[in-house]
């Protein structure tokens, strides 16, 4: 498309031509309604605005060699929204309706779909929120479904590369018996200030531990995190991570090619034993991971001497991207072709 440098995108919003939306009003969801606004007009008391009734989802839609459009498991999406609404109780949007508009809005968008020798992708951001107006702490009795895409290049800029991650035990982003297994948005925002932080001393993100004992790993800010030993994926169980999608993608990927698989609670020293590590999700791809600094014990995890991935890492990145975009076939149904 005119003005649009594909291989330079990052990720980031930009405006594109339609979203599609559906109102949940006197106990039902409305028909989908296309718009091409990037604004919504709320009521000034609307719960998503005052105590965070509000769910999101991300996933990708990819171009491939043929010309022809992916989406990648959008029904793990849609079923994971409902997760959240039940979560933070709000009114949970059907899935086969979800499917609907995801295809829709791709569909109407086709022109921002970046081309397969891009690398880049187009991002799918589903949202839903309480929208009617009342101040008592209770959910709402309205709703509102968003679906809107924005084209977008590598989530970390160093794309796949290795990069520094830091602990910093004085935060966490959810609490065990909180609201960390749900996409809410305020796990993103009790994410800023830790993020922020370990931002201006060098690295793309924090790794949390877990909150009651700070012995156990959980994840990263906006991904997953999974590490590999003796030919064994290992990724931390948790009661407050997000179920990542990428992630229980990649364990499928890493059986099919003769590995282990573990998930269960990882103890921070174990990190000196992986071979490499690594963060997973939907905009993070796989981002392997050079070294874990625990900044507080000012001692390093290091996974990567030159700051090359590992070669399961690689392994593993290549063989998920290849089913995204159809360079290989796709044995477990992942993919929706437009
Ligand atoms: N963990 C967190 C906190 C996330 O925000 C994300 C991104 O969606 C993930 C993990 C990865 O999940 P997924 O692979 O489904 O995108
Ligand atoms: C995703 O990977 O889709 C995410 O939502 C992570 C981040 C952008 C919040």
């Amino acid at each position: 498309m005119e003005n649009i440098n594909w291989s330079d995108l990052t990720f980031g919003y930009m405006k594109t031509d339609y979203n599609v939306r559906s109102y949940y009003r006197n106990g039902k969801w409305s028909d989908l309604e296309i718009s091409d606004s990037e604004h919504l007009n709320l009521p000034i008391a609307a719960t998503c605005l005052h105590y965070g009734q509000e769910a999101f989802e991300g996933l990708k839609a990819f171009k491939g060699k043929d010309g022809k459009i992916r989406i990648f498991r959008m029904r793990e999406n849609a079923l994971r929204l409902q997760s959240s609404a039940w979560g933070i109780r709000m009114e949970a949007f059907p899935i086969e309706q979800f499917e609907k508009a995801v295809v829709e809005v791709v569909n109407r968008n086709r022109r921002f779909v970046p081309p397969y020798e891009s690398g880049a992708s187009l991002y799918i951001r589903p949202l839903l929120i309480g929208t009617s107006a009342q101040v008592g702490v209770k959910p709402a009795q309205e709703y509102l479904f968003v679906v809107f895409v924005t084209p977008v290049g590598p989530y970390f800029k160093e794309g796949f590369k290795t990069t520094p991650v830091g602990i910093y035990r004085e935060y966490d982003r959810a609490a065990p018996l909180g609201t960390g297994t749900y996409k809410v948005g305020g796990n993103y925002a009790a994410s800023l200030v830790p993020g922020e932080i370990a931002h201006k001393a060098g690295y793309s993100a924090v790794l949390y531990l877990d909150a009651k004992e700070k012995k156990y790993l959980d994840e990263c800010g906006p991904a997953n995190f999974f590490g590999i030993k003796n030919n064994t994926y290992i990724t931390p169980a948790s009661s407050s991570i997000l179920p990542s999608i990428t992630n229980k993608s990649l364990i499928q990927l890493a059986e099919a090619i003769g590995m282990k698989v573990e998930r269960r609670q990882i103890p921070l020293e174990e990190l000196a034993t992986f071979e490499e590590a690594g963060m997973c999700g939907t905009a993070a791809v796989i981002s392997p991971i050079q070294r874990v600094d625990d900044v507080d014990n000012q001692q390093s995890y290091i996974f990567s001497k030159d700051g090359t991935p590992g070669p399961i890492s690689e392994r593993l990145y290549y063989k998920l991207r290849a089913i995204q975009y159809g360079d290989e076939a796709d044995p477990y149904g992942w993919v929706t072709v437009l």
